[in-house]
């Protein structure tokens, strides 16, 4: 056997154990990043971080940008917002009491532990409904005046805390930090 007949045999298998331990139904979707990750582009490694000019966002606003194919929600929150944030007793978080917070990993739920900044201001999630996935609507929505995703009920509070409904996590909040008037994701 030559020695590309044998790369080629050894991908082909690499890719059967993937699809078998992913299992079928989701065998095109979870292949797809391992293989991905074994070989990334250069355009795949340039998005692994991005940079995002908050410069221009107004207090009570959100702007939502893709990064690594998922929405990702940049709310600067107004005072009344972090104050209803900050009011919910940790008792109350009954769903999921852990901050989900990729820069402050096996803390609480509380929202001094979800948001970037220490007064509050600014809320920085993945606009991704950990249910199944669907995209949030934001500015207000829902019981808890955070965020609602209709697909099936789930309510957020104003730190995007899952308060009500099937979602079982709070909203992820991703690996970032501020660089100047700059959040630089991942
Ligand atoms: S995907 Fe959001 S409630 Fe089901």
């Amino acid at each position: 056997m030559s020695h590309a007949e044998d790369h080629e045999g050894t991908r082909r298998d690499f890719l059967y154990y993937a699809t078998a331990g992913a299992g079928a139904v989701t065998a095109g979707a979870a292949v797809w990043p391992l293989v991905n990750q074994m070989n990334p582009s250069a355009d795949v490694r340039a998005l692994s971080s991005i940079r995002v000019d908050i410069s221009g966002i107004e207090p009570g606003t959100q702007l939502t940008v893709k990064w690594l194919g998922k929405p990702v929600f940049i709310r600067r929150r107004t005072q009344g917002e972090i104050d209803a944030a900050r009011a919910v007793a940790l008792e109350d978080l009954t769903i999921d009491a852990t901050s989900q917070n990729a820069n402050k990993p096996g803390t609480d739920a509380a929202d001094e532990n979800r948001a970037m900044d220490e007064t509050g201001e600014w809320l920085v999630m993945m606009g991704v409904c950990t249910h199944l996935g669907c995209v949030p609507l934001g500015d207000g929505a829902g019981e808890f005046g955070g965020w609602f995703c209709p697909c099936h009920g789930s309510h957020y509070d104003t730190s995007g805390r899952i308060r009500k409904g099937p979602a079982p996590q709070n909203l992820h909040v991703p690996l970032a930090r501020f660089e100047g008037s700059e959040l630089v994701l991942g």
